[in-house]
């Protein structure tokens, strides 16, 4: 279980955490969502006890992540944001290297690290400088070592960051097959990534904390929520039309697309009704959701679309 009381961190006059408090049990995929210069990586390193709050406390399964930091870092593994490692070292050179600093036992050594590099397809490169390695490889590497230990808790910042679509993909996997037994934080700016992998999503902003729900909690605050789009040639005579169902609170065309907003239930069974009726030539005619990037936009800026 990860605790936080009251946490901040500043930076001269900058606040750059500002009393955050929050839980996180097992078996959550937290994403940590917010703009750049948020304080997501800082939150980060303060809980993996690289960065000493300023105030308030953080506890990983118990331990203070400053009074008591080997306990809590033994429970943890970290991906910082960019990757860092020893650029020099080959990739098993660095893996071996961790699993003795996270002191797996000698005789288990070899086979922890054969795991990770069967887990992040690292066998073509194992006998490679990691410097010499591509960004994709050097993420992939990242995770290799914050897992190298089988951790609680995970804390990966920006895990899929420059890594090419096949890469984003196995590394959700990968996310997604470790979820039911640890407590996952990642941080992103890819919004699919966290409606794919988390059950639980903070948006922060200026450090301090904006939101905290589920990403259908979340997307459902979206003004599209509920709402039915049509693309069509004469999207503005539809709207008109449209616009007199009493299904129909509001029409709005936008990029030639006409998006109207539900008055109550049973919307988009009453426009598919019009649309049949008139014999519109309606090449597109989707349901919303909602919009997730609204959302995010509407509690960072306060702007509605
Ligand atoms: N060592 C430092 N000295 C001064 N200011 C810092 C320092 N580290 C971070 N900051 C500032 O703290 C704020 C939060 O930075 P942080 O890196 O935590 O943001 P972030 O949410 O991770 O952003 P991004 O999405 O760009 O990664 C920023 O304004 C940043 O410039
Ligand atoms: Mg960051």
């Amino acid at each position: 279980m990860i605790e936080v009381k009251s946490l901040s961190r500043h930076y001269g006059h900058l606040k750059a955490v500002d009393d955050l408090s929050f839980t996180v049990e097992p078996g959550q995929v937290l994403g940590f969502l917010g703009p750049n210069g948020a304080g997501k990586s800082t939150t980060m390193k303060m809980l993996t006890g690289f960065l000493a709050p300023t105030a308030g406390s953080a506890r990983i399964n118990g331990h203070d992540v400053v009074a008591d930091s080997l306990a809590a870092r033994r429970c943890l593994g970290y991906l910082p944001e960019g990757a860092p490692s020893y650029g020099e070292m080959t990739v098993l050179d660095f893996l071996l290297f961790v699993a003795r600093a996270r002191g797996i036992p000698a005789r288990e050594v070899h086979t922890a690290c054969e795991r990770v590099v069967d887990r992040l397809n690292l066998a073509g490169v194992r006998h490679q400088v990691i410097d010499t390695l591509s960004k994709g490889f050097r993420r992939r590497v990242g995770l290799a070592q914050a897992i190298i230990h089988d951790p609680a808790v995970l804390i990966l910042d920006e895990p899929t960051d420059g890594l090419d679509p096949n890469q984003k993909h196995e590394v959700r996997k990968l996310i997604a097959e470790m979820a039911s037994d640890k407590i996952i934080v990642i941080s992103t700016h890819i919004l699919e990534e966290v409606q794919a992998l988390c059950n639980r999503v903070m948006i922060i902003s200026q450090g301090r904390l904006l939101a905290d729900d589920t990403p259908a909690g979340l997307i459902a605050r979206s003004r599209y929520h509920n709402a039915v789009t049509l693309a069509a040639d004469d999207v503005r005579r539809i709207a008109s039309v449209l616009s007199e169902l009493p299904e129909v609170a509001r029409a709005e065309v936008k990029e030639g697309e006409l998006t109207v907003f539900p008055a109550g239930a049973g919307l988009f069974d009453a426009v598919s009704r019009s649309v049949a009726e008139h014999g519109w030539a309606v090449s597109e005619l989707r349901y919303e959701a909602g919009r997730l990037d609204e959302v995010f936009r509407m509690i960072t800026q306060g702007e509605s679309a």
